[in-house]
């Protein structure tokens, strides 16, 4: 068996109604929170829920709620500037993968100095952050269940991960009840990200058992889910899988890692602010045509989770079946973009390129099989 570590030091808490808990949690970790809300927590009444059960506990907060889809660099140092003078001493993150990321990067922030690309890019390590309560209302990012949060810089259009173990939440509060309002835009795109997630995470080279195990629940929950909650979305059982799945493949990325659809997603991202994975899944089938042959096997168990019966089927027929399961699966919750739909043109290849391979080495280098720029340019160009 192959040399690995394996650490996740989140508190889960997890299923129906146990946004309840809130306030309880809250106070062991804080006297006063810093809530930094999606701004579709206030229309949904979710963030009037949360004030509620902190209320009730007598925990103190200022609110945050300067988000946006791509969280910028300076909006983290705002609100980090904002919890000193608050005198938060606890972060509560509420909302999609972006207002967890930015409640990540805020509580880092208010306790080290300077710019925060510093820590990105590794120049600095930092030495705390303020604790954190990551409460997802999409299923989604996984945000919740590990140490990374992305963000972009405006003055360089870069869009990059923290990965720092200071970011890993205290708990995590997962309530499929949050989900039950979600418009079907906002149900399968983030859905769509959990199957890639969990795929990336399971053909990385930096797969491991334990990392191999999470995923692949991922993807046969998700498989099976996501067509039920996009169908109805008060649909609390199939809620509870999906949401599972999304911390599950949250896990497995903390582990290994994803892969070569994220590493030409991010620059589309940060220069175009095209959305996460509408941009992935642009991508996807011309990123496993490409990427199957150099893992057949792992790609052939791909197809048999997602339900293909590849029983009689060579090695390389059962592999190649992964891409018809997973294009059907995106098709059937209508993630089928162009890049050019996304606003992605010819004329923006030579700088997204360059930014794949100056800021993305390392998630292009998960990959089984490793594109240089000319095959990169190829893939987008099927892509358009
Ligand atoms: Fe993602």
């Amino acid at each position: 068996m192959a040399s690995f570590d394996f650490s996740n030091p989140v508190k889960f808490y997890f299923g129906a109604g146990k946004l309840k808990l809130l306030g309880g949690i809250a106070g062991q970790y804080g006297h006063k929170a810093l809530l930094v809300a999606s701004d579709s927590a206030k229309p949904t009444g979710q963030l009037a829920l949360v004030q509620q059960y902190l209320d009730a506990a007598g925990i103190s907060y200022a609110v945050y709620d300067k988000f946006m889809q791509n969280p910028l660099s300076t909006l983290v140092h705002e609100g980090a500037q904002f919890a000193r003078t608050e005198n938060c001493d606890v972060v509560i993150g509420l909302g999609g993968g972006s207002a967890m990321d930015m409640a990540k990067g805020i509580a880092f922030c208010a306790v080290n100095e300077g710019s925060i690309w510093d820590y990105v890019f590794g120049r600095k390590t930092g030495t705390g952050a303020l604790p954190m309560i990551l409460i997802p209302t999409t299923a989604g990012t996984g945000s919740e269940s590990n140490r990374t949060a992305v963000f972009t810089n405006p003055d360089t259009n870069d869009k990059k991960g923290l990965v720092n173990p200071l970011i890993y939440p205290k708990a995590a509060i997962i309530d499929p009840e949050l989900m039950l309002t979600l418009p079907k835009r906002v149900i399968a795109g983030p859905g769509a990200d959990v199957l890639f997630h969990a795929l990336e995470s399971y053909i990385s080279k930096n797969a491991n058992p334990f990392s191999e195990m999470l995923s692949l629940k991922a993807i046969e929950l998700i498989s099976r889910y996501l067509p039920r909650v996009y169908a109805d979305v008060t649909d609390i059982d199939a809620w509870e899988q999906v949401t599972l799945a999304s911390s599950l493949a949250g896990m497995a990325i903390d582990c290994a890692g994803t892969s070569l659809p994220h590493a030409l997603q991010h620059p589309m991202g940060g220069l175009l602010n095209v959305v996460h994975a509408e941009g992935i899944a642009a991508m996807y089938v011309p990123f496993m045509e490409y990427t199957w042959p150099a893992a057949p096997e792992k790609f052939a168990v791909i197809a048999k989770t997602m339900g293909v019966d590849t029983q009689g089927m060579s090695l390389e027929t059962a592999a190649a079946s992964s891409v018809a399961v997973v294009r059907d699966f995106l098709a059937g919750v209508n993630m089928m973009p162009t890049l050019t739909e996304l606003g992605v043109k010819e004329e923006h290849f030579d700088w997204l390129i360059n930014n794949v391979l100056t800021t993305m080495k390392v998630v292009l280098a998960n990959n089984p099989r490793v594109p240089d720029a000319d095959t990169i340019r190829e893939i987008y160009q099927r892509c358009l």
